[in-house]
């Protein structure tokens, strides 16, 4: 049976400012429970991503001496944004839709220090048999027009409840330093600011600049690793 969360029917009555009836706040009071047992829910899957990728990176550091990620952030997508889309994407309105239809209610941002580093992570998460790999999107090999770069994975993480385990989906975002850099700054100076078309074009250019400047810096750095490496081998 599919949960409706008959948010219209709450609205009408607050719309239409009619008494609230013990059935309507009982029916908003489940809705609310609901709601708050999915996210709960998003939470928990975060957490397994997240720890999948520190274990990772323990690893790692253990047998090459040197951390590959410098920093995790995640983020719950906030009820606000879950409705706009919702809204936006023309989604049914129930649990059922809103877990099918939204990729990214769960968003894991693990930046790392060198692209291999990206590539080398991303095939040991996916190699667990417990991720189930959805959608993959490799923004780095084929930077989007703006200049954006990142590998955006889409997985499927079971999450272990009291009496049930549930498969819960993660947007994964693995990005360098340098990425991150410029697609954190591009969506601050961006995000929901009316440009002026005028000015546009321009702006787009110079952001596409600083994008291409970022993958040039990313490429140097990595050069610069192996000459380092190449030199202390020698040195062994
Ligand atoms: P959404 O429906 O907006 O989530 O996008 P999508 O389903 O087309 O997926 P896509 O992989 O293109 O983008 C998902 C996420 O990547 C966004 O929510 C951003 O976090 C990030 N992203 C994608 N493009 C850009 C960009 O041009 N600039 C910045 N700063 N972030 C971007
Ligand atoms: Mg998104």
């Amino acid at each position: 049976m599919e949960n409706n969360l008959n948010l219209e029917q709450a609205s009408k009555h607050i719309a239409e400012n009619l008494p609230l009836t013990q059935e309507s706040i009982d029916k908003f009071r489940e809705n609310r429970q609901q709601i708050d047992t999915m996210m709960s829910r998003y939470k928990c899957a975060i957490m397994e991503v997240e720890t999948k990728f520190k274990v990772l990176n323990e690893q790692f550091s253990l047998q090459y001496d040197r951390n590959p990620i410098e920093s995790i952030k995640s983020r719950l997508k906030s009820i606000d944004s879950i409705l706009e889309k919702v809204q936006r994407k023309n989604i049914r309105l129930s649990m059922e839709a809103v877990e099918a239809n939204l990729n990214d209610i769960a968003g894991v941002r693990v930046i790392c220090s060198f692209r291999n580093d990206i590539y080398d992570l991303a095939k040991y998460f996916l190699n667990q048999d417990d991720v189930r790999l959805i959608e993959i999107k490799d923004y780095i090999k084929r930077p989007k027009d703006g200049g954006y770069r990142s590998l955006h994975l889409i997985v499927e993480v079971p999450i272990f409840l009291q009496n049930e385990k549930r498969n819960m989906k993660v947007e994964v975002q693995l990005r360098t330093i340098a990425m991150d850099f410029w697609a954190s700054l591009e969506h601050k100076l961006r995000y929901k600011k009316e440009i002026n078309p005028d000015d546009a074009i321009e702006l787009a250019k110079d952001l596409k600049e600083c994008a291409d400047t970022s993958m040039l810096l990313d490429l140097r750095m990595e050069e610069i690793k192996n000459r380092i490496n190449h030199s202390a081998k020698k040195e062994d």
